[in-house]
């Protein structure tokens, strides 16, 4: 039996960071209520010449020299992302090329805040199936591009970021199981909705969101997949070591944490410094935790995101 295994982890932030305070100067908000409302303190957000691509770029180069892989050797580009650098080609197949990688295949996956989720359940697959040997696995975004800076109901929430994973085959696990879903009956509940047509934007290309309605179904779905996840590997949360929920709101993260029954000592949580980068969100929690010696090889890491769609997913993975 074939699994795939993660091989090395790298991440991305960009330079400039916005505070709250910084916020406070654009509009109608404060610092306490974006902490107590969110946890979030800060974000980042990218230069005026970065595209998403390049955010992806910089966390794969890391994730390749942590799995000590060269990018000759990798056969399958994932990249998860809701703002890709253009309508096509893929974020996937510029970040190919900017690697110098020339095989293999390339594409992108859209499932919003669970994009790596998804993207990581794709390339277990190709994996398992032995069609692919060395796989990138990439969250990436500059979702900042998407807000509106005038609607305090939004503009604080989101950040910048990349995170990636180098996914290699094993005799043993690896990934023990992914779970995704989604259910398109919710779109509405958090959508950009808009669209390129006849040469300019038509429709509203700035995040709407009903945030107390995305807080509930966050927080119930969440607990779904993680129980879904143990269910499937005869697994007690208790033998898991570490949770990376999607880093949306710590509140949500927290109420995730009590549902499942984790102690909030063994929650990866990054939303104060990163607010939420959506797809971007789980492999940075992931590349950090690895990185300050946190998840350390043999431990077992649970994984959760929901996202617009709604889409949401697990996987359980051993490092
Ligand atoms: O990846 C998924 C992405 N989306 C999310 O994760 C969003 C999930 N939802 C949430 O995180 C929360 O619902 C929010 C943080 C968006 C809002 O928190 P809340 O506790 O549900 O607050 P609320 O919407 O009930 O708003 C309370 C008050 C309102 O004022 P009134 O009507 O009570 O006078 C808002 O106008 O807070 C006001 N408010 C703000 N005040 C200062 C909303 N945004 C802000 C703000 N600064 N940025």
């Amino acid at each position: 039996m074939i699994y795939s295994k993660i091989a090395g982890t790298g991440s991305y932030t960009p330079e400039r960071i916005l505070t709250n305070q910084d916020l406070e100067k654009i509009v109608e908000t404060n610092d306490a209520w974006i902490q107590s409302r969110t946890g979030i303190r800060q974000r980042h957000v990218r230069a005026e010449n970065q595209a998403t691509s390049d955010l992806a770029l910089m966390a794969s180069q890391r994730a390749l020299e942590a799995a000590g892989v060269t990018p000759a050797e990798v056969d399958l580009i994932i990249v998860a992302t809701t703002t890709p650098d253009m309508v096509f080609p893929s974020t996937a197949c510029i970040l190919q090329a900017k690697l110098g990688v020339t095989g293999g295949a390339a594409f992108d996956v859209q499932a919003v805040c669970t994009g790596f989720v998804y993207a990581l359940s794709i390339a277990d697959k190709f994996i398992r199936s032995g069609s692919a040997k060395c796989a990138l696995v990439v969250g990436a975004e500059t979702f900042t591009n998407l807000l509106d800076w005038s609607d305090r109901n939004t503009c604080v929430l989101f950040g910048d970021g990349a995170g990636a994973v180098v996914l290699r085959p094993s005799d043993a696990p690896g990934i023990y199981s992914t779970h995704i879903h989604s259910d398109g009956r919710y779109a509405d509940m958090l959508s950009v909705p808009g669209t390129v047509c006849g040469g300019k934007a038509s429709g509203s290309p700035t995040v709407r969101m009903d945030g107390g309605a995305v807080f509930k179904f966050a927080v119930k779905v969440l607990d779904q997949v993680c129980r879904e996840a143990l269910e499937a590997n005869h697994l007690q949360v208790s033998d898991v070591d570490w949770l990376i929920p999607h880093q949306a709101n710590v509140r949500i993260i927290e109420s995730t944490a009590h549902k499942v029954g984790m102690d909030i000592s063994r929650v990866v949580v990054t939303v104060g410094e990163h607010g939420n980068t959506s797809a971007a969100s789980i492999p940075l929690a992931l590349d950090l935790a690895v990185r300050d010696g946190r998840i350390k090889a043999g431990q077992r890491v649970l994984i959760a995101g929901v996202g617009g769609g709604f889409t949401w997913g697990s996987a359980l993975i051993g490092m």
